[in-house]
């Protein structure tokens, strides 16, 4: 039997997936997973096609052409750069049977400094690696996903038939480029996700302001409809739309409604959180995502507490502030809608903030107006915006914040209203909106000439003669007062 073209080690629904979009696109594939009838299992799923099924490591890398491409699609759960896991393990075992320039892919949720760690590992070894976040579920794998390739530019040249062909396409362009190189990749993949996370909070909000305002369940599936034909177009809200119209069979009650409000997470959000903290760089949509989750876990807390903390008296419908007035329906969903626009452009404007910020710590020289264009198909967070990042960066790659590109600018001038009204909203019936409140709050310190950090240069000065700035004085010069000695 000929050789195969790609390997794939790791035989979990994506790995499957992947495997048959590989092999649609005319290569053979190998394939190995620990437990034998796995493999068994799929091969004899799926006949006809051009697949190798091997029962030991030894077979499977005997059966791939040189150099060796072989994916790895097992769950990582190494949080630091130090931590050993089954990716790991895996590539301990692959080392002794590989030849140099074998290449070794690892295409799960990586934390990227370990992708780091292995990257200089293996090269010690003569071998090369890839890490390579892939964006887009189980459906993505199948049909298209997007990919996030980091590594040797060299070493993506002998990838990229494979992963052109197997990538989601928008306007004929696949959704892969080298992003840049050793942890580069898996690090963009982990900003996706942050991204992931603002998105999703940010249309729970939306969701619950209108649950407050009395819609329907049917009444939000039809208005997260319309909005995906709109500005707002998304996979996300195409899936919340679609999610809000499940009907469960058993009890005829809404699906999204029987589920318990508790919010699971694999870790990704907090890395990025984490990164940002030690970057000095402020994700505070991005974050707030990630705490509404860890709140929302502590049900019983809440179930306890709210019981005995205070808030606004439920209506069952929005009031002004005064209680009494509601909100005409339709008004509402129009400023909820610019609202969340415009929360959505600060969630991009960080966590494109952030990869800039790291990309030149790193000298990565990541592109960032290629990096939307691969995110507008294929992956989770793939919308119609994108196309509007990707021609921000296009026409101006030196851009800074993406709030100041023209087209940003204007919706954010343009909705600035809505969303300040829509937080006030949810605020005065305390509604929870801190994805909504915190990108405002964003918008309206970054947009501030002059911020009361003037007092708190002052009060550092008072406690620790940590010195301060003078707006009379030139930059650079520093200045301490002798304030009066506090007594008690
Ligand atoms: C994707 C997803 C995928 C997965 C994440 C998020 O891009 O295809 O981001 O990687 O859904 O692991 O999972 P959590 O919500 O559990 O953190």
């Amino acid at each position: 039997m000929s050789k195969s073209d790609f390997g794939l080690y790791g035989l979990a629904v994506m790995g499957q997936n992947l495997v048959l979009n590989v092999e649609s696109r005319g290569f053979q594939v190998s394939v190995y997973n620990r437990t034998t009838s796995v493999t068994d299992d799929f091969i004899a799923a799926h006949p006809g096609k051009k697949l190798v099924g091997a029962h030991t490591v030894e077979d499977f890398v005997q059966s791939l052409a040189r150099p060796r491409k072989i994916h790895i699609m097992v769950k990582s759960t190494a949080v630091k750069d130090t931590d050993r896991d089954a990716v790991d393990a895996v590539i301990e075992q692959l080392i002794p049977l590989l030849d140099e320039d074998d290449i070794i892919i690892d295409g799960g949720n990586s934390f990227y400094q370990a992708t780091e760690r292995r990257d200089a590992y293996l090269a010690t070894k003569g071998l090369r690696f890839i890490g390579a976040g892939v964006s887009g579920g189980e459906e993505g794998a199948r049909k298209g996903p997007s990919i996030m390739p980091g590594g040797p530019a060299s070493t993506w040249e002998v990838m990229k038939p494979i992963f052109e062909s197997i990538a989601a396409k928008v306007d004929g362009e696949p959704c892969v480029i080298h992003i840049g190189p050793g942890g580069a990749g898996h690090y963009v993949k982990m900003i996706h996700n942050g991204i992931e996370y603002g998105d999703m909070q940010l249309i729970c909000e939306a969701y619950n302001i209108f649950k407050h305002a009395g819609f329907t369940t049917d009444e939000m599936a039809a208005i997260f409809n319309e909005w995906n034909d709109g500005e707002l177009q998304s996979y996300l809200i195409q899936i919340t739309g679609k999610a809000l119209e499940q009907i469960d069979p058993e009890t005829g009650h809404s699906v999204v409604e029987l589920i318990v409000d508790k919010a699971g997470q694999k870790g990704t959000g907090q890395w990025t959180l984490l990164n940002a903290a030690e970057n000095a760089v402020v994700i505070s949509t991005i974050n707030a995502a990630v705490e509404a989750r860890i709140l929302s876990s502590k049900k019983k807390e809440r179930v306890l507490a709210s019981k005995e903390l205070r808030g606004p008296a439920p209506t069952g419908a929005l009031t002004m502030g005064d209680g009494i007035t509601p909100w005409p329906k339709e008004i509402l969903v129009q400023k909820v809608h610019d609202a969340l626009y415009a929360s959505k452009i600060i969630s991009y404007a960080q966590g494109l903030d952030l990869i800039k910020t790291m990309s030149g710590k790193k000298n990565w020289d990541l592109d960032l107006g290629r990096i939307a264009a691969i995110w507008r198909g294929g992956c989770i967070i793939r919308a119609r915006f994108l196309n509007f990042i990707t021609d921000a960066y296009r026409s101006n790659p030196g851009l800074g914040n993406l709030m100041l590109d023209p087209y940003f600018k204007n919706i954010l001038n343009g909705n600035q209203q809505s969303w300040r009204e829509v937080v006030s909203l949810a605020m005065l019936n305390g509604i929870p909106v801190p994805a909504f409140s915190a990108s405002l709050g964003y918008y309206d310190s970054y947009r501030a000439e002059r911020l009361p950090a003037n007092l708190l240069q002052a009060q550092r000065d008072f406690f620790g003669a940590h010195t301060y700035e003078r707006v009379d004085k030139p930059e650079g010069e520093f200045f301490h007062t002798d304030w009066p000695e506090v007594i008690g």
